[in-house]
């Protein structure tokens, strides 16, 4: 594996697991990490979100509810993905545009994120958050009142991006089983982690990871695979994984706005290494019938001019989403 040089230090060892760990009662009632999520949920979290694209709507357990969401991050996909589904289960969403700007919740005022959670939850039926700080949703979670739903923390993870990355794979791949599957980006990043954490029930033939020589992969996403016999091999150019894969999961390689800003040790490589950006003139040099998807937002990694191609996946994983978080909703909402 290759190491780090020193002049891009490794996030720290906090930001390779779970800081902050839910009891076991409560790794059901909110939605924290996909280790909570097991194989048979995974099943009805896709069987779910087929009947919701199919037609299926308001709910029993989500009509005339209200969901807070708290975006102290930003987000285009997540938090639009949300207010969305909310619309279409009849429930109402609450919160601000930017958390960050009003929230007292920082160190200068002293409100916590844990009595931020207490307030709206007394106010909202479910809590959706997105939060730089690994473990913001999880501390949220330890008192709140309502079921609290992790939209993506720092480096941790992003759960209900996992369970959209494994509808729009199934979508695209009918079944993962004995298929290569390439993740692309940035290792490290939480849509990886989450993924890895539900990929790992798939029983895919083999994940091939493609970093730059500069980016480690978390040991702890390497033992996912590893405890399940699943093989797991590095290419160091893109175009190896379009040829020998069925499907590339593309992330962005520069994740710098992802953790907390300051005092984070993240040097941004700024751009995709030309090895690791796909092109259309790639994707024909090697008549590449990979699947391209992409939890997006994308930086460069991914040429726009592949968009038209039948490979491309993204877009379509992106109207997906709206389908899995409504299950995603329906199944918190209906319990709380
Ligand atoms: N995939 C994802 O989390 O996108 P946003 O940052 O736009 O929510």
């Amino acid at each position: 594996m290759a190491l780090l040089p020193a002049n891009i230090p490794r996030i720290g060892p906090a930001a390779q697991r779970h800081v902050v760990s839910p009891e076991r009662d409560q790794a059901k009632f909110h939605l924290l990490s996909a280790e909570a999520i097991d194989s048979n949920d995974v099943d009805d979290y896709c069987r779910a979100a087929e009947t919701f694209e199919a037609g299926r709507s308001r709910t029993a357990g989500s009509a005339g509810k209200t969901v807070a969401l708290l975006f102290f991050q930003p987000s285009t996909r997540t938090r639009i993905g949300f207010e969305a589904a909310v619309a279409a289960l009849g429930a109402t969403a609450i919160g601000v545009d930017d958390m960050s700007a009003v929230s007292r919740s920082n160190a200068r005022s002293g409100e916590t994120l844990e009595d931020c959670a207490a307030v709206v939850s007394r106010f909202s039926d479910a809590i959706v958050v997105r939060h730089h700080e690994i473990g913001a949703a999880a501390r949220m979670a330890a008192k709140s009142l309502k079921p609290v739903i992790n939209a993506g923390d720092g480096w941790n993870e992003h759960p209900t991006q996992a369970l959209v990355d494994i509808f729009a794979l199934r979508r695209g791949l009918g079944s993962l089983r004995d298929k290569s599957i390439a993740l692309g980006g940035d290792p490290r990043g939480r849509t990886v982690r989450s993924l890895a954490l539900l990929l790992r029930y798939e029983a895919p033939r083999e994940i091939v990871f493609c970093p730059p020589s500069y980016y480690d992969i978390p040991r702890d996403v390497l033992a996912l695979f590893g405890e399940r016999g699943i093989r797991c091999r590095l290419v160091t150019d893109i175009s190896h994984a379009l040829a020998e894969c069925d499907a590339i999961m593309m992330a962005p390689y520069d994740m710098s706005d992802i953790g907390e800003a300051a005092g984070s040790d993240y040097v941004s490589p700024k751009s995709t290494p030309d090895s690791h950006t796909i092109t259309p003139e790639k994707i024909e040099r090697v008549g590449s019938k990979a699947l391209l998807f992409h939890p997006m937002p994308r930086h460069d990694e991914i040429d726009p001019a592949c968009d038209d191609l039948p490979n491309a996946m993204y877009f379509e994983q992106v109207r997906l989403s709206k389908f899995m978080r409504m299950a995603v909703l329906d199944r918190f909402l209906s319990v709380s």
